[in-house]
């Protein structure tokens, strides 16, 4: 039997000097390899006798062991070194200044949402929702407007093609055909026939109500003070007993909290809508101050004037009927307000198209910040 002593001594002088992984597994290969020495040692022990294979087999392992663990020992020691080498060339500078991580903002009509939400929350209203893909019939007809009002002609409705129904003309204002006509509400005013008819389902003949419902509504109408599509808040209160003061109150206090300030002044001219009956338009004083309209004080004052600012009125007795409700017991007021020109008033915008075009760097001039929102200084209930 050859005496591998010499060889195994080679090798592990080998492995020893390895600089590279590479290259210690090169070694790996020469010894322990299927055509490794060791291993055709190892075969070897087929063509022996019992006896002196009872001899070689140990002296042969412990060979293979000592390489194998030589070989295991040096790779620990390589990789270590690599991962020195490689924290030793990498330096991580911790002044520099971090990367910006870019931060959206609240656009401005969602912020006035929000706070027309939270004012209205403090005098117990709760906040109402209809679709946008709204029907003929919640639109128009059952807001007082059936198919011949020329009311409807100042609306520029868009309208679905092929959702007409077909001729009956006489049928057409019927709320079964006029629920099969579709358009993109003009107005947040469907939402009024909406709530009214799910709380008369639940309480037949009527029940009090105090909803606001804020949302999009649309126009074919473009330039700088009209886009296609615009954001209303509608108000419906109904109670026993609600007259035009209600109506007063209701929005003077609100506006107050909006603005944020008492000197709030309101003038109610007499108007029309079909479904409001009074009917006032509602204007608020204001002053002109280097260019820009700043809400508040008496518009007929020096250097002030009056701004038109919503429509409202009482609910019309066959808008109640038409909701459901028993216009002999309840009176009602509502009112139809434009957000965007609420949010161009109090936070300065001037041209409404920019609300809708989505420039970054207007909404980060206009925007506001997720995480540090302006709250209102006192909601209704800080000032009662
Ligand atoms: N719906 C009306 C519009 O869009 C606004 C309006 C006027 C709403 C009077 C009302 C109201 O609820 O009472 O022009």
């Amino acid at each position: 039997m050859t005496d591998l002593t010499p060889q195994k001594e080679a090798a592990l002088a080998a492995i020893e000097e390895t600089d590279s992984l590479d290259a210690l597994d090169a070694e790996r290969v020469a010894a322990l390899g299927k055509k490794g020495w060791v291993s055709l040692a190892l075969k070897s022990l087929g063509g022996m006798s019992p006896d002196q294979r009872q001899q070689a087999a140990p002296a042969i392992q412990a060979v293979r062991s000592a390489i194998a663990d030589a070989i295991e020992s040096k790779k620990a020691t390589l990789e270590a070194a690599a991962l020195e080498a490689q924290l030793a060339n990498e330096t991580i500078d911790l002044t520099l200044p971090a990367p910006v991580m870019p931060v959206g903002t609240i656009h401005p009509v969602s912020q006035v949402m929000d706070e027309l939400a939270e004012i209205f929350a403090d005098l117990g209203f709760a906040v109402a929702t209809g679709p946008e893909i709204e029907d003929d019939w919640h639109n128009f007809t059952a807001l007082n407007m059936d198919e011949s009002h020329p009311a409807r002609a100042m609306h520029d409705t868009f309208y679905f093609p092929d959702t007409a129904p077909d001729g009956g003309d006489a049928a057409s204002s019927s709320e079964a055909a006029g629920q099969k006509r579709m358009l993109l509400r003009t107005h947040t005013s469907p939402v009024q026939i909406r709530t009214m008819k799910e709380i008369a389902a639940a309480n037949p003949g009527g029940a009090p109500v105090r909803i606001i419902a804020p949302g999009r509504v649309y126009r074919s109408d473009s330039d700088a003070t009209h886009t296609p599509m615009f954001h209303q808040v509608e108000g419906l209160v109904i109670d026993e007993g609600i007259h035009l003061g209600h109506l007063k109150w209701t929005l003077e206090t609100f506006l107050k909290a909006f603005f944020e300030r008492e000197d709030i002044v309101l003038r109610l001219r007499p108007s029309y809508f079909p479904f409001t009956e009074p009917s006032v338009e509602v204007d608020v004083g204001y002053a002109n101050e280097n260019g820009r309209r700043v809400v508040g004080g008496h518009g007929d004052d020096e250097g002030h004037d009056w701004m038109e600012l919503l429509g409202s009125g009482m609910v019309n007795r066959r808008v109640l009927e038409m909701g459901g409700f028993d216009p002999d017991r309840w009176q009602g007021f509502a009112w139809g307000l434009g957000v965007d020109r609420l949010a161009m008033l109090k936070y300065g915008m001037d041209d409404l198209r920019a609300f809708f075009d989505g420039d970054p760097r207007w909404l980060a001039h206009y925007g506001f910040s997720p995480f540090d929102q302006p709250t209102l200084s006192a909601g209704v209930g800080a000032r009662a």
